[in-house]
């Protein structure tokens, strides 16, 4: 599947998806570091897919799957998992950590926006820590896709860095996660990570969010906001 933004239909206006915003993830080692930061862990992962009713046959798509883990606990289920990321870097990484497990899901070195999904629609689509990576006109355009590809009455899950506080407490709130989530050099996400993600990345507002998820065909099933910077949508194809 061509790149769009190497296609000469391509519009010049185009989001530059490819060129990541934020925190560098553009090298074997950083990929490695960024997986033990996140604490990638195939426990959590297996407790997702359990409450999508992931099984044996379920098709799955997870957009920018970084380093693959719920794409390969997926497939090891027995689900048709494919694993879509802008980063060669990361697929890379899955796809090992897939051979490691003996499984094969399908990987697309593709985008939130230019990934064209080909065979029976999904069943569950999911996206966990990434839409923060594009400016709000193009999380939109990101979600349509998603529902595009998503069968109705199938899910779709986002958990990302979300805003659930009021506008005017915004610095009061962005400050105590920095200041709790940052972890010294090597043990983890640094404050100077969380830094460059409220400045250089496109996190925004659940408010916001949930206007997209209507706009794009998508019912709220539930969601849970479990601290003011980070929230979670299950929604339901209409
Ligand atoms: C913070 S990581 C999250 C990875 C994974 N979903 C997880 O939960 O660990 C963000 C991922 O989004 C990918 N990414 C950034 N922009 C993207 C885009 N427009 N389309 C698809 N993937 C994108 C990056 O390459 C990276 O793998």
């Amino acid at each position: 599947m061509p790149r769009c933004d190497t296609t000469p239909a391509c519009p010049a206006w185009y989001f530059s998806e490819y060129a990541p915003v934020g925190i560098d993830l553009g090298s074997k080692a950083a990929v490695a570091a960024y997986d033990r930061n996140q604490g990638t862990d195939p426990h959590n992962d297996d407790a997702l897919l359990d409450r999508l009713g992931v099984t044996e046959g379920t098709q799955l798509v997870d957009l920018a799957c970084g380093t693959g883990s719920l794409a390969v606990q997926a497939a090891r289920r027995g689900a048709v998992a494919h694993g879509v990321d802008v980063s060669e870097e990361m697929l890379d990484f899955a796809k090992a950590r897939a051979d490691r497990f003996g499984v094969a899901p399908r990987w697309h070195h593709a985008g939130f926006l230019d990934y064209t999904h080909h065979g029976p629609l999904a069943d569950v689509v999911t996206t966990k820590a990434a839409l923060h990576q594009l400016p709000d006109f193009w999380k939109q355009q990101a979600l349509l896709n998603a529902a595009a590809m998503l069968r109705p009455g199938g899910s779709f899950y986002l958990w990302d860095v979300i805003f659930s506080f009021e506008p005017s407490s915004a610095r009061t709130h962005l400050q105590q996660w920095i200041d709790t989530a940052g972890r010294p050099e090597g043990e983890g996400f640094t404050k100077a990570d969380f830094e460059v993600h409220v400045r250089e990345e496109f996190s925004t507002y659940t408010w916001i969010v949930e206007g997209m998820l209507q706009r794009s065909g998508f019912d709220i099933v539930s969601h849970d906001f479990p601290c003011p910077t980070h929230a979670e949508f299950h929604c339901r194809r209409r």
